[in-house]
């Protein structure tokens, strides 16, 4: 492909990099004062307390874990106890079985708080939440079934699944290994398709395990490109080529990765579409934490990638600087409408059933903190990349 990505000027993207972490300072501080232990998923009309439902309850990982983030970012103990705290309230989730996201809740709480101090204690969650999410794992068809029916697969759980691979290393169970790795191959044959892109579900007979067809809850239709479900895929196969070392899955994420930049390419917009192939206006809204999570997933990639192919490297380095340039623009922070509560404005959760749409929602928040620290963290001493 055609690698057309000037270099990218770090050094006029920095101030704004640090405005936006001293926002989201701001932000997730007030969040935790006017609303102590409350877990919101998106705002409403910009707020966080919302009446809506939460469809699944998926999200409680993400706001311990931009308090994780912040505390790395000030390095003040008052992060440190407040991340501390949000991340103990989700501990007993270490054993819920009514959900996919297990990777999700406990790789941005538990493994940053692990991390810091080598307790073991900590560690067992982890190790735990791999093994409960591996419960999932359904013999006929050979995946890791969705919240939603056993006879459904989510491309999801491809952010998920990492957590079983950390259990796996972290106790030296091969056969917990064989499992993830099973659960990545039946994704990547049956709803990755030949361009990169993803469905968003694939269904099964449950009797049989035979694959049934492509379906779709939160993308336009079940061919369709749901951008944030691409997005999961990228990082999620990145993710999991730490885990195995197998180019199979760099590979996965390199198709998914061209595929997300080629699209935003014939856009014109370094904001995705919350779904690349829904008609213009109105339905075409942005998401911004799609393009959150590929700016994030995109700059793993790029490291990882980088030993086999340094161009391709440079390549996802700058467009996810692109992004996160284009997400940071004022008219998607939260500071350019008085009283909004959230730090990037313009998300889309559940379109279909009118949840979180415009909005900001958390994930989003967790995402754009994470790219954005990502950045910093490697780039004291470079210009441009
Ligand atoms: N449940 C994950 C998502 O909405 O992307």
């Amino acid at each position: 492909m055609a690698i057309t990505n000037p270099p990218f000027s770090l050094v006029e993207l920095r101030p704004r990099l640090h405005k936006l972490m001293d926002f989201a300072a701001e932000q997730v501080g007030a969040l935790a004062a006017n609303h102590p232990d409350y877990f919101p998923m998106y705002t409403q009309n910009g707020c966080w307390k919302h009446s809506g439902s939460l469809w699944t309850d998926w999200c409680a990982g993400f706001l311990g874990g931009q308090m994780w983030l912040l505390e790395e970012y000030t390095g003040e103990s008052s992060w440190r106890a407040i991340a501390e705290h949000y991340s103990q309230l989700v501990e007993y989730k270490q054993h819920d079985r009514a959900v996919h996201d297990l990777g999700f809740i406990f790789l941005n709480t538990y493994r940053p708080w692990y991390l810091r101090t080598g307790a073991k204690r900590l560690n067992n969650v982890l190790v735990t939440a791999g093994c409960t999410l591996a419960m999932r794992f359904m013999e006929k068809g050979r995946y890791l079934r969705s919240f939603v029916a056993p006879e459904s697969l989510f491309i999801d759980i491809m952010m998920n699944v990492p957590i079983i691979f950390y259990a796996a290393k972290e106790t030296g169970d091969q056969d917990l290994f064989k499992l993830a790795v099973e659960h990545c191959r039946t994704t990547q044959r049956l709803i990755v398709r030949d361009d990169g892109s993803t469905a968003h579900e694939g269904i099964f007979d449950p009797e049989s395990g035979d694959f049934l067809k492509q379906a779709t809850h939160q993308g336009w239709a079940p061919d369709s490109r749901w951008t944030r479900g691409l997005a999961w895929s990228l990082y999620g196969y990145t993710q999991v080529y730490q885990f195995t070392k197998d180019t199979t899955d760099l590979t996965v994420a390199q198709a998914n990765a061209d595929c997300f930049i080629k699209h935003l390419q014939e856009s014109s917009s370094w904001v995705p579409a919350w779904d690349f192939d829904v008609p213009e206006s109105p339905d075409r809204l942005p998401d911004t934490s799609a393009g959150a999570i590929a700016a994030s997933g995109l700059w793993t990639l790029a490291d990882e990638i980088e030993p086999h192919d340094q161009i391709m490297a440079v390549h996802y380095r700058r467009s996810a600087l692109k992004m996160i340039e284009a997400l940071t623009q004022d008219e998607l922070m939260g500071w350019s409408t008085s009283g909004w509560e959230g730090i990037l404005k313009r998300g889309v959760y559940h379109i279909h059933k009118n949840l979180g749409v415009d909005e900001s929602v958390m994930w989003g928040e967790y995402f754009l903190l994470e790219a954005i620290m990502k950045v910093l963290r490697s780039s004291d001493s470079v210009r441009e990349i």
